[in-house]
Protein backbone atom coordinates (compact mmCIF):
# COMPACT_ATOMS: atom_id res chain seq x y z
CA UNK A 1 0.00 0.00 0.00
CA UNK A 2 1.07 3.44 -0.62
CA UNK A 3 1.62 5.82 2.48
CA UNK A 4 0.23 9.10 1.97
CA UNK A 5 1.58 12.20 3.70
CA UNK A 6 -0.43 14.91 4.87
CA UNK A 7 -1.17 18.12 6.45
CA UNK A 8 -2.94 18.43 9.77
CA UNK A 9 -5.98 20.13 9.58
CA UNK A 10 -5.83 21.39 13.22
CA UNK A 11 -2.82 21.03 15.11
CA UNK A 12 -2.32 19.05 18.05
CA UNK A 13 -1.64 20.01 21.36
CA UNK A 14 2.15 18.38 22.65
CA UNK A 15 0.47 17.28 25.84
CA UNK A 16 -2.30 15.57 23.86
CA UNK A 17 0.29 13.90 21.64
CA UNK A 18 2.07 12.84 25.04
CA UNK A 19 -1.40 11.58 26.49
CA UNK A 20 -1.92 9.73 23.27
CA UNK A 21 1.43 7.61 23.07
CA UNK A 22 1.25 6.88 26.77
CA UNK A 23 -1.99 5.38 26.09
CA UNK A 24 -1.50 3.71 22.97
CA UNK A 25 1.78 2.25 24.34
CA UNK A 26 -0.16 0.67 27.65
CA UNK A 27 -2.31 -0.62 24.58
CA UNK A 28 1.01 -2.40 23.15
CA UNK A 29 2.47 -3.53 26.19
CA UNK A 30 -0.44 -3.75 29.07
CA UNK A 31 -2.07 -7.36 28.29
CA UNK A 32 -4.39 -7.21 31.58
CA UNK A 33 -5.45 -3.18 31.70
CA UNK A 34 -6.81 -2.30 28.00
CA UNK A 35 -9.92 -2.16 26.86
CA UNK A 36 -8.55 -4.97 24.41
CA UNK A 37 -7.75 -7.82 27.21
CA UNK A 38 -10.35 -10.05 26.09
CA UNK A 39 -9.21 -9.44 22.22
CA UNK A 40 -5.92 -10.26 22.95
CA UNK A 41 -6.46 -13.87 24.75
CA UNK A 42 -9.30 -14.51 21.92
CA UNK A 43 -7.33 -13.48 18.98
CA UNK A 44 -4.67 -16.40 19.29
CA UNK A 45 -6.80 -19.10 20.22
CA UNK A 46 -8.80 -17.91 16.64
CA UNK A 47 -6.17 -17.79 14.00
CA UNK A 48 -2.63 -17.67 13.11
CA UNK A 49 -1.46 -14.27 11.90
CA UNK A 50 2.12 -15.48 10.86
CA UNK A 51 2.98 -14.47 7.07
CA UNK A 52 -0.60 -12.74 6.95
CA UNK A 53 -1.36 -9.31 5.25
CA UNK A 54 -3.41 -7.71 7.09
CA UNK A 55 -5.38 -4.28 7.72
CA UNK A 56 -6.20 -3.10 11.40
CA UNK A 57 -9.06 -0.81 10.23
CA UNK A 58 -9.85 2.02 12.93
CA UNK A 59 -6.54 1.57 14.06
CA UNK A 60 -6.46 4.30 16.54
CA UNK A 61 -3.55 5.43 18.01
CA UNK A 62 -1.71 1.84 16.92
CA UNK A 63 -1.09 0.36 20.01
CA UNK A 64 -3.17 -3.08 19.44
CA UNK A 65 -1.29 -2.76 15.61
CA UNK A 66 2.04 -2.57 16.72
CA UNK A 67 0.89 -5.37 19.26
CA UNK A 68 0.13 -7.54 16.22
CA UNK A 69 3.23 -6.82 14.54
CA UNK A 70 4.89 -7.72 17.31
CA UNK A 71 3.57 -11.12 18.15
CA UNK A 72 3.35 -12.37 14.55
CA UNK A 73 5.75 -12.57 11.64
CA UNK A 74 2.82 -10.33 9.61
CA UNK A 75 3.04 -7.42 7.29
CA UNK A 76 -0.37 -5.23 9.17
CA UNK A 77 -1.36 -1.55 7.70
CA UNK A 78 -3.44 0.51 10.24
CA UNK A 79 -5.63 2.67 8.51
CA UNK A 80 -7.75 5.01 10.14
CA UNK A 81 -9.53 8.39 9.06
CA UNK A 82 -8.45 10.82 11.92
CA UNK A 83 -5.09 12.52 11.49
CA UNK A 84 -4.36 13.16 15.22
CA UNK A 85 -4.57 8.94 15.84
CA UNK A 86 -2.13 8.66 12.94
CA UNK A 87 0.43 10.66 14.21
CA UNK A 88 0.64 9.12 17.70
CA UNK A 89 0.72 5.70 16.04
CA UNK A 90 3.74 6.66 13.99
CA UNK A 91 5.34 8.50 16.93
CA UNK A 92 4.55 4.92 18.51
CA UNK A 93 6.48 3.07 15.90
CA UNK A 94 9.62 5.11 15.72
CA UNK A 95 10.16 4.74 19.60
CA UNK A 96 9.80 1.21 19.46
CA UNK A 97 11.43 0.08 15.76
CA UNK A 98 8.65 -2.07 15.02
CA UNK A 99 9.34 -2.25 10.99
CA UNK A 100 6.70 -5.08 9.97
CA UNK A 101 3.78 -2.01 10.03
CA UNK A 102 2.64 0.84 8.03
CA UNK A 103 0.42 3.30 9.65
CA UNK A 104 -1.76 5.36 7.16
CA UNK A 105 -4.71 8.47 7.26
CA UNK A 106 -7.15 7.48 5.02
CA UNK A 107 -11.09 7.47 4.10
CA UNK A 108 -11.61 4.03 2.51
CA UNK A 109 -14.87 4.90 1.26
CA UNK A 110 -13.60 8.06 -1.18
CA UNK A 111 -10.58 6.54 -1.54
CA UNK A 112 -10.57 2.47 -1.97
CA UNK A 113 -7.88 -0.05 -0.36
CA UNK A 114 -5.74 -2.02 -2.94
CA UNK A 115 -4.39 -5.15 -2.52
CA UNK A 116 -5.93 -8.07 -1.08
CA UNK A 117 -5.66 -8.60 3.18
CA UNK A 118 -6.16 -12.41 4.61
CA UNK A 119 -7.30 -10.51 7.93
CA UNK A 120 -8.89 -7.62 8.44
CA UNK A 121 -9.56 -6.04 12.21
CA UNK A 122 -11.48 -3.74 13.69
CA UNK A 123 -10.78 -3.78 17.46
CA UNK A 124 -13.75 -1.40 19.10
CA UNK A 125 -14.60 0.55 15.63
CA UNK A 126 -17.64 -0.35 14.42
CA UNK A 127 -19.47 1.57 17.70
CA UNK A 128 -17.98 4.85 16.44
CA UNK A 129 -19.16 4.68 13.08
CA UNK A 130 -22.88 6.31 11.45
CA UNK A 131 -24.35 2.65 10.61
CA UNK A 132 -25.27 3.79 6.48
CA UNK A 133 -21.66 4.97 6.85
CA UNK A 134 -20.71 1.69 8.17
CA UNK A 135 -22.40 -0.34 4.96
CA UNK A 136 -20.32 1.82 2.36
CA UNK A 137 -17.21 1.13 4.54
CA UNK A 138 -17.53 -3.06 4.71
CA UNK A 139 -18.63 -2.96 0.93
CA UNK A 140 -15.18 -1.20 0.60
CA UNK A 141 -13.42 -4.05 2.82
CA UNK A 142 -15.15 -6.98 1.85
CA UNK A 143 -13.45 -6.10 -2.00
CA UNK A 144 -9.92 -6.07 -0.08
CA UNK A 145 -10.49 -9.84 0.98
CA UNK A 146 -8.70 -11.90 -0.95
CA UNK A 147 -9.40 -16.15 -0.74
CA UNK A 148 -10.59 -17.37 2.34
CA UNK A 149 -10.14 -13.76 4.29
CA UNK A 150 -11.68 -13.13 7.16
CA UNK A 151 -12.88 -9.79 8.92
CA UNK A 152 -12.64 -9.61 12.59
CA UNK A 153 -14.79 -7.57 14.51
CA UNK A 154 -15.05 -6.40 18.58
CA UNK A 155 -16.84 -3.59 20.01
CA UNK A 156 -18.87 -3.48 23.82
CA UNK A 157 -22.55 -3.93 22.65
CA UNK A 158 -24.93 -0.91 23.90
CA UNK A 159 -26.19 -2.95 26.83
CA UNK A 160 -23.16 -3.35 28.49
CA UNK A 161 -21.84 -1.86 31.64
CA UNK A 162 -18.97 0.24 29.73
CA UNK A 163 -20.51 1.22 26.23
CA UNK A 164 -21.09 4.60 27.69
CA UNK A 165 -17.42 4.92 26.58
CA UNK A 166 -17.55 7.41 29.99
CA UNK A 167 -16.50 4.69 32.35
CA UNK A 168 -12.50 5.90 33.35
CA UNK A 169 -13.54 9.46 34.33
CA UNK A 170 -17.83 8.80 35.35
CA UNK A 171 -17.33 5.68 36.96
CA UNK A 172 -20.84 4.65 36.92
CA UNK A 173 -21.87 1.20 34.83
CA UNK A 174 -24.56 1.72 31.88
CA UNK A 175 -24.87 5.44 32.97
CA UNK A 176 -26.10 5.44 29.06
CA UNK A 177 -29.52 4.47 30.11
CA UNK A 178 -29.71 7.37 33.11
CA UNK A 179 -32.07 10.22 31.74
CA UNK A 180 -30.79 12.21 29.04
CA UNK A 181 -30.50 15.47 31.22
CA UNK A 182 -28.05 13.56 34.12
CA UNK A 183 -25.72 12.20 31.08
CA UNK A 184 -25.68 15.41 29.40
CA UNK A 185 -24.50 17.37 33.32
CA UNK A 186 -21.94 14.57 33.92
CA UNK A 187 -20.52 14.83 30.87
CA UNK A 188 -20.28 18.78 31.35
CA UNK A 189 -18.89 18.61 33.90
CA UNK A 190 -16.19 15.69 33.29
CA UNK A 191 -15.57 17.38 29.73
CA UNK A 192 -11.91 17.42 28.63
CA UNK A 193 -9.71 17.63 25.36
CA UNK A 194 -8.45 13.85 23.76
CA UNK A 195 -6.87 12.53 20.87
CA UNK A 196 -8.59 13.24 17.88
CA UNK A 197 -9.20 15.64 14.79
CA UNK A 198 -12.44 14.68 14.28
CA UNK A 199 -13.64 13.85 17.70
CA UNK A 200 -11.73 16.32 20.13
CA UNK A 201 -13.35 15.86 23.60
CA UNK A 202 -15.56 13.07 25.32
CA UNK A 203 -18.96 14.97 24.31
CA UNK A 204 -17.76 14.70 21.07
CA UNK A 205 -17.05 10.91 21.43
CA UNK A 206 -20.03 10.33 22.93
CA UNK A 207 -22.45 11.97 20.35
CA UNK A 208 -20.79 9.58 17.66
CA UNK A 209 -21.27 6.45 19.74
CA UNK A 210 -24.30 4.59 17.29
CA UNK A 211 -25.56 2.23 20.32
CA UNK A 212 -24.65 -0.67 18.37
CA UNK A 213 -26.28 -4.20 18.99
CA UNK A 214 -25.70 -7.88 17.66
CA UNK A 215 -28.90 -7.17 15.67
CA UNK A 216 -27.84 -3.96 14.14
CA UNK A 217 -24.70 -5.21 12.92
CA UNK A 218 -26.21 -7.97 11.23
CA UNK A 219 -28.69 -5.31 9.76
CA UNK A 220 -25.75 -3.57 7.96
CA UNK A 221 -23.63 -6.84 7.18
CA UNK A 222 -26.89 -8.17 5.20
CA UNK A 223 -26.44 -5.36 3.22
CA UNK A 224 -23.29 -6.75 2.13
CA UNK A 225 -21.74 -10.22 0.65
CA UNK A 226 -20.46 -10.69 4.13
CA UNK A 227 -21.59 -13.78 6.19
CA UNK A 228 -21.11 -14.58 10.13
CA UNK A 229 -18.77 -17.40 10.49
CA UNK A 230 -18.07 -17.09 14.27
CA UNK A 231 -19.60 -15.05 17.08
CA UNK A 232 -18.55 -15.24 21.17
CA UNK A 233 -20.07 -12.62 23.61
CA UNK A 234 -17.89 -12.08 26.52
CA UNK A 235 -19.87 -11.60 29.68
CA UNK A 236 -18.46 -11.09 32.85
CA UNK A 237 -19.58 -14.89 34.07
CA UNK A 238 -17.31 -16.11 31.63
CA UNK A 239 -14.33 -15.18 34.30
CA UNK A 240 -15.35 -18.11 36.10
CA UNK A 241 -13.44 -20.74 34.53
CA UNK A 242 -16.16 -23.27 34.54
CA UNK A 243 -18.18 -20.83 32.28
CA UNK A 244 -15.22 -19.86 29.85
CA UNK A 245 -16.59 -20.75 26.91
CA UNK A 246 -20.48 -20.24 27.13
CA UNK A 247 -22.17 -17.70 25.46
CA UNK A 248 -24.84 -16.10 28.34
CA UNK A 249 -26.70 -13.63 25.89
CA UNK A 250 -30.07 -14.04 27.73
CA UNK A 251 -32.04 -11.72 30.08
CA UNK A 252 -30.52 -10.08 32.56
CA UNK A 253 -27.06 -11.94 32.08
CA UNK A 254 -26.71 -9.95 28.66
CA UNK A 255 -26.50 -6.76 30.52
CA UNK A 256 -23.18 -7.93 31.63
CA UNK A 257 -21.94 -8.53 27.75
CA UNK A 258 -19.13 -6.61 28.19
CA UNK A 259 -17.49 -7.36 24.46
CA UNK A 260 -19.66 -8.80 21.52
CA UNK A 261 -17.36 -10.66 18.89
CA UNK A 262 -17.59 -11.91 15.31
CA UNK A 263 -15.85 -13.22 12.40
CA UNK A 264 -17.22 -12.30 8.41
CA UNK A 265 -16.27 -14.03 5.55
CA UNK A 266 -17.76 -14.35 2.06
C1 LIG B 1 -12.15 3.69 19.77
S1 LIG B 1 -11.06 3.91 18.46
C2 LIG B 1 -10.37 2.28 18.34
C3 LIG B 1 -8.91 2.33 18.03
C4 LIG B 1 -8.19 0.98 18.02
N1 LIG B 1 -8.77 0.06 17.05
C5 LIG B 1 -8.17 0.38 19.39
O1 LIG B 1 -8.85 -0.60 19.63
O2 LIG B 1 -7.46 0.90 20.27
C6 LIG B 1 -12.07 4.00 16.99
C7 LIG B 1 -11.27 4.47 15.80
O3 LIG B 1 -12.07 4.38 14.62
C8 LIG B 1 -11.66 5.44 13.77
N2 LIG B 1 -12.65 5.71 12.72
C9 LIG B 1 -13.87 6.27 12.83
N3 LIG B 1 -14.45 6.39 11.62
C10 LIG B 1 -13.58 5.88 10.72
C11 LIG B 1 -13.60 5.72 9.31
N4 LIG B 1 -14.65 6.10 8.59
N5 LIG B 1 -12.51 5.18 8.71
C12 LIG B 1 -11.45 4.79 9.45
N6 LIG B 1 -11.37 4.91 10.78
C13 LIG B 1 -12.42 5.45 11.42
C14 LIG B 1 -11.50 6.61 14.73
O4 LIG B 1 -10.75 7.65 14.18
C15 LIG B 1 -10.82 5.92 15.91
O5 LIG B 1 -9.43 5.98 15.81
Amino acid sequence: MQQLFFVNTKKMEKTLLLEGIEYAEDNLQNDEASHLKVDKALIPKLMDLDGKRIIDFGCGMGGMTLWYAKNWDCEIYGVDIDHHHITVAEHLKLKHQISNVYFEQRNIVEDPLAGKFDYIFLNDVVEHIREDYLVNIFQQLSKALGPKGRIFISYPPWKSPYASHLNHVIKIPWVQFFPKGIVDQLIEKHNHPIVGDLEGDLREAYDGLNHMTHKKLMGIMNQTDLKLAYRKSHCIVNRISAFENINLRFFPLNFLITKEFALFEK
